[in-house]
């Protein structure tokens, strides 16, 4: 069945993924999600913000247990990050079927919009808004490269934009939520395990940097009388580095646009975007801080004027103990060996959602750690036991 999904958005050129919110592609994932889940005889439906889901049994019965991820992906991206949660959630299903389990709870799978912010610039989107950690007034401002708003973007995919908010009943009809997930870094490489436990997310956010200068003409404007917003934006990129690097945290610019754009003009503005991530919320507020404050002293120093804005933030994320204990518990009922727990720097609808039910993670191990990219991977062995494991937890929960 996910064959079915790697052509969808994918570019011919570099190999990676281009499958962005509302989008043709979009489109494409959310109709494969429709026909698994009919496919399954599972009811589907898409929320007011968007989301996909598809339910064994009724959900208004309560304590449910969900699991999924999302569809989208990030510019360039790789064919894991995300579907790997929403195909293994399928798979669960019908070895679930095959062991003839019975249910207890009603069983729910779940693709969340918009997970990766890639077009509006804000991540998780879909859960954001169910959770309420997104009010309707900022979802209207989500704006797109192109000047087209989230809520006309939904429309112009078919999806009605009115009802988009908080979606607390909907939540609260769940009684735990599970995603499986590639892993983003090398932690069960080394460890050589196929499969671990997560236990937090880092706080991070993203604050965009605007430099603005003066337009000038390349070639006859000496450098003394230059307001070159490119240099100070050069010199925070540096410090960036050199600021995570001495708080143990990552801070990386990996989006830039430049105004007129020119190779023959001094731009007049470099808007650079910040994505900084840390262990502890004391580092990050450290490592941000210190980076606004080498960029005010650059930009004064070139005579460039500068305002920098958060754009998004998550604090950080504590899974659920007890869900988690529940997970290690099911995975290592049959052997000695510990299942590994681990935190990491990536932000996931699950730890959204942690704020208001009970959430846990799976990660798959990833042999490279290289995420984000064409190149990430996951064995084809690896990706069955992360079935397998989803299988086991859906079965201790559901029954
Ligand atoms: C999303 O994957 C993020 O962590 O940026
Ligand atoms: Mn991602
Ligand atoms: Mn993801
Ligand atoms: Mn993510």
């Amino acid at each position: 069945m996910w064959r079915e999904l790697l052509p969808v958005g994918r570019d011919s050129g570099s190999g990676g993924y281009r499958r962005y919110a509302w989008t043709g592609a979009d489109a494409e994932c959310r109709a494969w999600f429709e026909e698994q889940a009919e496919a399954r005889g599972l009811v589907h439906e898409v929320d007011r913000n968007g989301n996909q889901w598809a339910w064994l049994g009724d959900p208004s019965q309560g304590d449910a247990v969900v699991t999924g991820s999302h569809l989208d992906s990030v510019p360039d991206g790789g064919a894991f990050d995300g579907p790997l949660g929403v195909v293994s959630s399928f798979a669960a299903l019908d070895e679930l079927r095959r062991r003839g389990v019975q249910f207890a709870k009603p069983l729910g799978i779940v693709n969340f919009g918009d997970e990766e912010g890639a077009r509006f610039g804000l991540a998780c989107v879909g859960s954001r808004l169910a959770g309420g950690q997104l009010t309707v007034e900022q979802a209207h401002r989500l704006t797109d490269g192109d000047g087209v708003t989230l809520p006309r973007a939904m429309e112009a995919a078919g999806y009605d934009p009115d009802g988009i908010g908080a979606d607390p009943e909907r939540l609260a009809r769940i009684g735990a939520f599970v995603e499986l997930h590639v892993e983003q870094g090398r932690a069960l490489d080394l460890t050589g395990d196929a499969v671990g436990v997560a236990s937090a997310i880092w706080p991070h956010g993203r604050w965009r940097f605007d430099f603005r200068g003066e337009a000038n003409h390349a070639g006859t404007t000496r450098l003394v009388d230059r307001h070159d917003p490119m240099l100070p934006y050069a010199e925070t990129v540096l410090a960036a580095r050199r600021e995570a690097r001495l708080a143990g945290a990552v801070a990386t610019f990996g989006k830039i646009a430049v105004e007129p754009n020119g190779v023959n003009a001094i731009p007049s503005l470099v808007r650079g975007w910040l994505d900084s991530r840390a262990a502890d919320q004391e580092a990050l507020d450290r490592v941000v801080g210190a980076v606004e404050s080498a960029a005010r002293d650059y930009a004064a120093a070139h005579g460039v004027d500068l305002d920098v804005v958060r754009e998004s933030f998550t604090p950080v994320v504590e899974f659920d103990h007890a869900l988690r204990d529940e997970l290690a518990r099911i995975l290592g009922k049959d052997t000695d060996l510990t299942v590994p727990v681990l935190e990491t720097g990536a932000g996931h609808d699950a730890g959204i959602l942690s704020t208001s039910i009970p959430t846990a993670m799976l990660f798959v191990r990833n042999p490279t750690g290289v995420s984000h990219s064409p190149a990430e991977f996951a064995a084809e062995d690896d990706c069955l036991a992360g079935v397998h494991a989803l299988t086991d937890v859906l079965e201790g929960l559901a029954t």
